[in-house]
């Protein structure tokens, strides 16, 4: 088991008193597999990965990854265990405009203190994993948006995470590009191993997936799967 979620409640703070965004959240998801996570806006899908992402602490409830609690880890060793073992997309790309598509991933090994050359070779091994080895040199002004959001899932993958989250990856695209892209997200799950969640609003891109949950008002439910 790869990443757990047990009895997550988490609050913000709401004029004098506190919004419930997580009630009593559990998930678990497997290594090399898939679970979907859906709801409406502002149901506490992106809270969700955030705490799942150990960016936001719970109030209460357990995060574990590869078998590690991580209650009680001072933000120091959230760091390194996200740096090492969680791989993040966020719905906005957020490429660096000078950099090209190859030196977006290559910042974050060099960031790990890998060298130069290595990083270099991963960067391209997962540029052609994302379909985009010849976009190696381009900058992102050059790129469709398919395309950039193909290296961002790519730039996610650069520490060989554990933990793949990913929010709304399809929402600026239309069908088709949605489509490619989680058939990616899919393929890479499997080759990679990550225990994945993917946020979205489109259900019908659902159909590759190991797990569907829907959230409704901070409270998370299975749903069947429609395959
Ligand atoms: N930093 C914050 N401070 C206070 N309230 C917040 C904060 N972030 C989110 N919320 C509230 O928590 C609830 C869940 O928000 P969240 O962003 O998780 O929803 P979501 O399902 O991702 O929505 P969307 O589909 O629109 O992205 C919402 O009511 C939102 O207003
Ligand atoms: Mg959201």
């Amino acid at each position: 088991m790869s990443l757990n979620l047990t009895d997550i409640t988490l609050t913000y703070p709401d004029g004098d008193t506190r919004l419930t965004a997580l009630d009593k959240v559990a998930l678990d998801v497997p290594k090399g597999s898939l679970t979907a996570v859906v709801g409406p806006s502002g149901s506490g899908k992106s809270s969700l990965l955030a705490v799942a992402a150990t960016l936001i602490t719970p109030d209460v409830g357990t995060v574990t990854i590869d078998g590690t609690s991580t209650t009680g880890m001072s933000r120091g060793e959230l760091t390194d265990l996200r740096r090492h073992k969680i791989g993040i997309v966020f719905q906005q790309p957020n490429l660096l405009p000078s950099l090209t598509a190859a030196e977006q991933l290559q910042v974050m090994a060099q960031l790990d203190g890998r060298s130069p050359a290595r990083a270099r070779t991963r960067a391209l091994e997962l540029l052609d994993a994302v379909g985009l080895a010849d976009q190696a040199r381009r900058r992102p002004h050059q790129l469709s948006g398919g395309q950039r959001q193909r290296v961002n899932i790519a730039r996610a993958l650069m520490n060989d995470p554990t933990v793949l989250l990913v929010d709304e990856p399809t929402s600026a695209l239309d069908h088709e590009r949605g489509a490619a892209v989680l058939d990616l997200i899919t393929r890479l799950t499997h080759q990679q191993a990550t225990a994945t969640v993917l946020v979205t609003h489109d259900r019908t891109h659902l159909t590759a997936v190991d797990q569907i949950a829907e959230v409704h008002d901070g409270r998370l439910r299975p749903m069947a799967l429609t395959r």
